[in-house]
């Protein structure tokens, strides 16, 4: 398979030593950082504890409770690959809100585009020539001729996979082991000793998604045909690499494959490239060919304002036209009366536009490597048996000695326990990793010397858990 330098197999880091972590001293080590960061947020501490009486866990979105540390830190401002909290320490950000911010933070370009807008009528439920812009970019970088927009990505799916049950008359979708799609029932699955239900946490969920979702593991391909030979599967929904349960890469030669197997079968193959755009300017489906039906992009779009797209081929784009009539269009389950409003639009025009160019990955890929390198390097000299892998301008450390090929592996070398007490030591150092897995993620704006500053204290931290 044609990965990028970034994603080949130089890329992943193999350890071979296993050294293992004493539990004791992790504890031990893990307590004293926590008194740590109580003493050293006591503003973020008083406004968590204020929060409790407005906001429902104290926090205005549930996750914001899993960051590591005894409550979140409250934010004071952001600036390209910083941020400052209400107690006045400066972080470099290397989780960049998960993606949404891998612009960085408030790009000046646009902001001013966001202030100009916003003083001009910011909704409308009428197209603004930005819309224009933006599908002609978009067309140009994935291929696809045809664009609709969205507010978030967890959007773009949901009606992506209502466009290909429509168009397909299928009634299921697959999705693989351990995926993220954002908020979207049918991809809160999993594998349970070979059986599909409900994924561990899943809240509410409307029906049992085996009744909706076919699931395997990535890399499989026996597996997948198994699942497609039903001939019910309306879509894969997939990241082209695996991001959510650490960065999982696909196989040489796994995506042609299972580019032709989905075809066979006749379902449609939707990209979901929401993270994978880490890979270059036209996502994975450009540097690995891979030729969706559907591809969706979101979260960092518009620089941080709120925004997301989903393209289609032509063919899609025919087979949608004849089953819609003008009526229905708005009661069909595709919609949103703030999507594809003009604030997002010209935010997406000035962040596709000059944010994140190809001049930009051509900074922020090198500087994963940097990050991959120089973290590879402490875990062999500390002797963990721990590797990196790198996807872009994406690098994630994982506690286990060789990169796992599927959503299982990755998940059984999980460390809840390791992963809080790395993110925390970080944090008081001034470094913010993302507060689900071990992932950094670059900005145009980030410099070698963030880098080094992580790798640093990355390195002392292996050495006080393996001293
Ligand atoms: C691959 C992928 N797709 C979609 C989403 C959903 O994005 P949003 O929460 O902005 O809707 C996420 C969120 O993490 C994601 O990782």
């Amino acid at each position: 398979m044609g990965f990028s330098v970034d994603c080949s197999e130089s890329a992943r880091l193999s350890m071979h030593d296993t050294k293992t972590v004493d539990r004791n001293r992790l504890h031990t080590l893990h307590q004293r950082e926590e008194k740590r960061f109580v003493s050293t947020h006591p503003r973020s501490a008083e406004l968590y504890l204020r929060a409790q009486s407005s906001l429902l866990g104290g926090v205005p979105m549930n996750w914001m409770n899993k960051w590591a540390g005894a409550f979140p830190l409250f934010v004071k401002s952001a600036s390209c690959a910083h941020f400052t909290d209400v107690d006045g320490h400066e972080y470099v950000d290397l989780c960049l809100g998960d993606t949404g911010a891998m612009t960085g933070h408030s790009p000046q370009i646009v902001a001013e585009a966001v202030a100009r807008r916003a003083r001009e009528g910011i909704t409308l439920m009428l197209p603004t020539e930005d819309a224009i812009w933006v599908g002609e970019e978009l067309q140009r970088r994935f291929g696809l001729p045809f664009w609709q927009f969205t507010l978030t990505a967890t959007d773009a799916n949901r009606f992506s996979i209502r466009i290909a049950r429509e168009i397909t008359q299928r009634p299921k979708i697959l999705v693989f082991h351990y995926c993220y799609h954002g908020t979207v029932d049918e991809t809160f699955v999993s594998l349970r000793d070979g059986v599909v239900g409900p994924r561990r946490g899943n809240i509410g969920p409307p029906v049992n998604p085996a009744e909706t979702t076919r699931v395997v593991e990535f890399n499989d391909l026996a597996g997948l045909e198994e699942a497609l030979k039903h001939h019910d599967v309306a879509c894969v929904l997939a990241e082209p690499a695996m991001t959510n349960v650490g960065i999982i890469l696909p196989d040489d030669g796994y995506w042609s494959a299972a580019r032709e197997l989905i075809r066979r079968y006749g379902a449609l193959f939707v990209a979901d490239e929401t993270h994978t755009i880490c890979a270059g300017p036209g996502g994975c489906t450009r540097e690995w060919n891979l030729q969706p039906d559907i591809l969706v992009f979101g979260k960092p779009i518009g620089g941080g304002i709120p925004g997301a797209a989903y393209g289609v081929t032509e063919e899609v784009a025919q087979r949608i036209a004849a089953r819609l009539h003008l009526e229905d269009v708005d009661v069909g389950g595709i919609g949103g009366t703030l999507a594809g409003n003009a604030l997002s639009l010209a935010a997406m025009r000035a962040t596709l536009e000059h944010i994140l160019t190809p001049a930009a990955f051509a900074h922020m890929i090198p500087l994963a490597g940097r990050f991959a390198d120089g973290v590879a390097q402490q875990i062999r000299g500390a002797g963990l048996a721990w590797n990196v892998t790198q996807l872009g301008a994406r690098a994630e450390y994982t506690f286990s000695a060789k990169p796992p090929r599927n959503g299982g592996e990755s998940a059984a070398a999980g460390d809840f326990e390791l992963e809080r007490f790395l993110h925390l030591y970080a944090l008081n150092r001034g470094v913010l990793l993302t507060p689900f897995h071990n992932m950094a993620l670059m900005s145009p704006a980030t410099s070698e010397s963030d880098i080094d500053l992580h790798t640093r204290i990355f390195a002392e931290a292996a050495g006080e858990l393996t001293a």
